[in-house]
């Protein structure tokens, strides 16, 4: 397993739309390995594809010690709204308030390709929802009010200079804000 470099914000990739998946070979169960392995590193909650410069339709999540694979995810089921401060592997150190649906029901396939659901709430729903936004190539930021959206990518500006290439390398063992832990999806 390998620890892959994260894109952060203003790469393209991160605007992509994602492709369905339809082979489980290993290649995509080493991908799916490797995701694992660099959003444990990075202490994130959920990672998708596009993250590491992908475009399958993947994402894994790590809610509270329960792990996801989740392919060619779907929403079936949402009602009621929640708020949750979010932030993002890939727009490291900046938070922000999301409204969201309060529960979901994600209909997916599992590594073996075989369909499963899912039902969140509260962070599970909140990351189900962030990943699945970033299949289709939308960010959190994307949520925000015009005015919250621009102060945000006027700070992003400041971080920015610390990702040379787009590209931040994170290594294992290594923290520097475990008291968003919860909220970098
Ligand atoms: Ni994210």
């Amino acid at each position: 397993m390998s620890v892959l470099p994260i894109r952060v914000l203003g790469d393209p990739v991160l605007r992509e739309e994602t492709r369905l998946v339809d082979t489980f070979a290993p290649e995509l169960q080493q991908l799916i390995d490797d995701m694992f392995e660099t959003m444990t590193a990075a202490h994130g909650v959920g990672l998708a594809a596009p993250q590491v410069g992908r475009t399958e339709r993947l994402t894994v999540m790590d809610v509270h010690g329960e792990r996801f694979v989740l392919i060619n995810p779907e929403i079936v089921e949402h009602e009621g709204t929640i708020k949750w401060e979010e932030g993002c592997l890939s727009i490291p150190e900046l938070y922000g308030d999301v409204t969201r649906s309060a529960r979901v029901v994600v209909e997916a396939l599992d590594r073996e390709g075989k369909t499963f659901q899912v039902v969140g709430t509260e962070l599970l729903g909140v990351c189900l929802q962030h990943e699945i936004d970033h299949l289709h190539g939308k960010l959190f930021i994307d949520h925000l009010s015009f005015l919250k959206r621009q102060k945000l990518l006027a700070e992003w500006e400041d971080e920015k200079p610390k990702y040379p290439g787009l590209i931040r390398i994170v290594v294992a063992g290594e923290d520097e804000d475990e008291a968003h832990d919860d909220e970098k999806l």
